[in-house]
């Protein structure tokens, strides 16, 4: 078995310049970033282009981009359509006090593909989607509490930033699972007001609504766990979920920021359980900043003005932005039904041909995902929620993700990947041919 040094010692050779600019960036830049997940030992990539399924780094090389910002490319980067429909709006103005057509064009697209939403109202990032969805359930129920599952992340406001990628040593018992801040500061009044429910734990995540359900506004989940590992939920969990908050009366909100990509109907549709509410992000601005959060009348009603009070407040400099708007209604006239089915089938192909790839080589490798999300994992033990995911050998997966790179595969730290319909067979076949090389050179 190699030492982690080899990869990193390839990956540093190959990677001169980003190194210099990072370094400059740590002047001004706490950690040489301005996002948490884009950082990892030695140090990041600066990337300079992007182009279908392949990105440029500052020293000139390219890799294909299994990666794709986590779902914000579905038609992988630089799309014309993209392009020219954002170079137009360039021209037109790119930001107004005032509403657009394109904002409507989008919401309309977005009501009628998804089955859950009734109205739909714009952010700028998955974060406030998520953020105002439990504003939303709180000021309609009355109540205080959100319940979310271990490993679940929807964002980086505070009334979820708990039990995010809690440390396996605090988590607790698998049936109770512990309310661990996801950050120093976070104030005890907001961990006591978050029921942490263990992911695909049918009955004893059933039991911990039921205990709370006077207090609970909201239940929230992702239908696939994705920073958790891209472990998909069972139908019988989220059908669990839907039954036991009708029961009480408490919302039920999907965020759907990273699975919008599993269909055109988002993963609500391809499980036949419709939330309450949904939050979406992503996928929907092409590329450009943006969320969403939408869901039935009765509770979007809490946002329209022209009506009687109460009213939640909801203003943003950039919400709706005509850039993302435009952006975003391309892309989705471009992932018609058989498009999304395309690239759920190579989807399911990579997965089958990494899990052929650790029998093929008696290494302990493992594939999770759902549609075109899909996470590889190093283990020989099946992965069904956060902590399966998370028990594993964080040294081995960083030389595993440098080996990628070194490859010219670019995937997530943590073996997350999701396609475009800019990848093909052949992509597909560069990619698993990297990952046997990888696998042979820190594996065996
Ligand atoms: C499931 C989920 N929800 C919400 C968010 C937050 O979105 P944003 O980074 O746009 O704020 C993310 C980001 O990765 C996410 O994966």
């Amino acid at each position: 078995m190699r030492t982690s040094g080899e990869e990193q010692a390839r990956y540093e050779a190959a990677t001169p310049r980003s190194r210099a600019l990072y370094e400059e960036a740590q002047h001004y830049l706490p950690g040489g970033e301005s996002r948490t997940s884009t950082y990892w030992p030695p140090y990041p990539l600066t990337i300079v282009r992007g182009e279908g399924c392949r990105v440029w780094d500052a020293d000139g090389a390219c890799r294909l981009d299994f990666f794709n910002n986590f779902t914000t490319l579905a038609l992988g980067h630089n799309h014309p359509a993209v392009a020219r429909a954002v170079e137009a709006q360039l021209r037109d103005g790119t930001s107004f006090f005032g509403g657009t057509e394109h904002q409507v064009r989008l919401a309309r697209m977005l009501c009628e593909r998804i089955p859950s939403l009734q109205q739909v109202r714009f952010t700028n990032s998955g974060t406030e989607a998520t953020l105002n969805a439990v504003r939303a359930a709180r000021a309609f129920t009355g109540r205080a509490k959100i319940a979310k599952c271990e490993g679940g992340y929807h964002g980086t406001h505070e009334a979820l930033a708990v039990s995010t990628t809690p440390p396996l040593a605090l988590v607790g018992r698998p049936d109770r699972p512990a309310q661990v801040p996801s950050d120093p500061g976070l104030p005890q009044s907001v961990v006591d007001n978050v029921v942490v429910l263990p992911f695909n734990n049918v009955e004893a995540a059933r039991r911990l609504i039921v205990e709370h359900h006077e207090e609970l506004a909201a239940v929230i989940v992702e239908p696939v766990l994705g920073t958790g590992g891209m472990v998909p939920a069972t139908g019988e969990f989220l059908a669990m979920l839907r039954d036991v908050t009708e029961q009480h009366g408490i919302v039920l909100v999907f965020d759907e920021v990273v699975t919008f990509q599993v269909g055109p109907g988002g993963a609500q549709e391809h499980y036949g359980v419709t939330p309450d509410m949904t939050a979406l992000g992503k996928l929907i601005g092409g590329g450009m900043p943006v969320g969403a959060f939408g869901g039935r009348r009765d509770i979007m009603a809490l946002y329209d003005q022209s009506t009687s009070g109460p009213h939640l407040g909801h203003a943003g400099t950039f919400n709706g932005h005509p850039l993302a708007m435009v952006a975003g209604t391309v892309v989705l006239e471009h992932l018609t039904p058989e498009v999304y089915r395309r690239l759920s089938g190579l989807g399911e192909g990579v997965r089958m041909r990494i899990k052929a790839l650790g029998r093929e080589l008696e290494a302990p490798v493992q594939a999770t995902g759902l549609g075109s999300l899909f996470a590889v994992h190093l283990t020989d033990r099946p992965v069904h929620n956060y902590r399966d995911a998370a028990a594993v050998d964080e040294d081995l997966r960083l030389r595993v993700f440098l080996g990628l790179m070194n490859e010219g595969v670019y995937l997530s730290p943590k073996l997350l990947g999701c396609l475009s319909t800019a990848i093909g067979e052949a992509e597909v076949d560069q990619f698993i041919a990297a990952l046997r090389r990888v696998l042979l050179r820190n594996m065996k």
